[in-house]
């Protein structure tokens, strides 16, 4: 998959040098950016090595406890609901909306009970929707978190994502809108902080692997054949850098970590072309939104004009017994990289269920098998290149809809 999505060659490889700043450093140099960026207190602004672990630092926040609920849409990552049971909570899934990649405002509303404590609130693929201010005035005990893994600097109506409930999460892994290899953020609710401890330190070897993972899609971005070269000799020498087996498979929670350095440099390193990274991402959307709209069987959805495209989402108006096999053929026809998040209510296919009862959220269970997606990468140009891929790409969805 073509991730790394606004990091340059040069970006990577100026990381090096500038590594030997020093973490506390580079760490601390982060925070004070990313408060700019999102015009908030420093403090608010907390680094984590993962997204997931920023979600468990907001559930302590919110003192999530035995005898509470968290509600998680039915259309997530299994690294998301595996942070609740470490808390005592009860997790309940909610299907999203039939017509949005978000919660139905007033299905959720029905889904809240008195024992409700936090809503985690999906933003999937960057598409920023905001919390009806009626459903937070009658549940006020809950507290209402932003997923903004896939929304990093995307923007609804001129607010940043993650800044207008009560906290949220960022993800910086390779696929996500700015890659650290790995990396996550919390951006915590006004005028709360959570206790200063010091997270143990992701090993050197890891930030190696993270490297060497993080080349492999660089190159494969640019030059598909020797990414994949990379990629097989990263994978020979045992240096991928992913997520552990016991957390997708058995839901085993996260042991939280501080960010790397390498991580924290690059992403230092994509804050300063972020504005130009984010307007060519919405150029490619716009691109996408133009050649798939000739054919209205296929589901689009709108997005806030200040979106952060992770991924540009589409779905075919039937299930698909097997979607990568699809996403496959699409790849080859149209040159371009078709990618299938999510592939189940509880993504990967295959990963921990958490107790979710099959058929009890259909709309996501309907866009498991029938979402796919287009990339969002600086190194595609939105060029006369990009017009016939998309045009090779419609006339083979085309004869897959027949
Ligand atoms: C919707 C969503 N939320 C949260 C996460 C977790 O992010 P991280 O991998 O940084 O823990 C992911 C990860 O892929 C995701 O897709």
């Amino acid at each position: 998959m073509l991730t790394a999505n606004s990091l340059s060659i040069w970006q990577y490889l100026s990381a090096f040098p500038a590594m030997l700043a020093g973490r506390r450093h580079h760490r601390a140099a982060l925070r004070i950016e990313l408060a700019q960026l999102f015009e908030v207190e420093v403090g608010r602004i907390v680094l984590f090595d993962s997204g997931r672990a920023a979600l468990a630092a907001l559930l302590r926040l919110h003192g999530v406890q035995a005898g509470d609920e968290v509600i998680v849409p039915a259309f997530t990552c299994v690294v998301v609901p595996n942070q609740v049971p470490p808390t005592g909570a009860v997790l309940r899934f909610v299907d999203v909306g039939q017509g949005s990649l978000h919660f139905d405002w007033l299905a959720l509303d029905a889904a809240i009970t008195p024992r409700t404590r936090v809503v985690v609130v999906p933003h999937n693929f960057g598409i920023a929707c905001e919390v009806p201010t009626w459903l937070r005035e009658k549940h006020r005990q809950v507290r209402f978190v932003d997923d903004a893994a896939h929304g990093f600097a995307s923007r609804c109506d001129g607010q940043w994502l993650g800044t207008y409930h009560d906290g949220a999460f960022f993800s910086f892994e390779y696929s996500k809108n700015l890659s650290g290899g790995i990396g996550g953020m919390a951006l915590l609710p006004a005028g709360s902080a959570l206790p200063a401890t010091a997270l143990p330190e992701v090993p050197c070897r890891d930030e190696w692997r993270l490297a060497a993972t993080l080349k492999a899609h660089l190159l494969g971005a640019r030059w598909p054949l020797l990414g994949r070269f990379a990629m097989a000799a990263v994978r020979r020498l045992g240096m991928v850098y992913r997520s552990g087996d016991g957390e997708v498979r058995d839901g085993e929670p996260h042991p939280p970590r501080a960010m790397p350095l390498l991580s924290a440099v690059l992403l230092r390193r994509q804050l300063p072309t972020l504005a130009a990274a984010i307007a060519h991402k919405q150029q490619l959307a716009a691109r996408y939104q133009r050649a798939l709209a000739a054919l209205p069987q296929l589901q689009q959805w709108p997005a806030p004009a200040g979106t952060h495209w992770v991924r540009y989402p589409f779905a075919l108006p039937f299930a698909v017994a097997d979607k990568a096999a699809l996403a496959r053929r699409l790849s080859a026809a149209s040159g371009l990289n078709i990618g299938v998040w999510f592939d189940d209510v509880i993504h990967p296919a295959g990963s921990c269920r958490h107790g979710y009862a099959a058929g009890s959220a259909p709309h996501g269970e309907r866009l498991a098998a029938s979402v796919l997606n287009l990339p969002m990468n600086i190194a595609l140009p939105a060029d006369v290149r990009l017009e016939r891929k998309l045009a090779r790409l419609v006339a083979a969805l085309r004869t897959e809809l027949k």
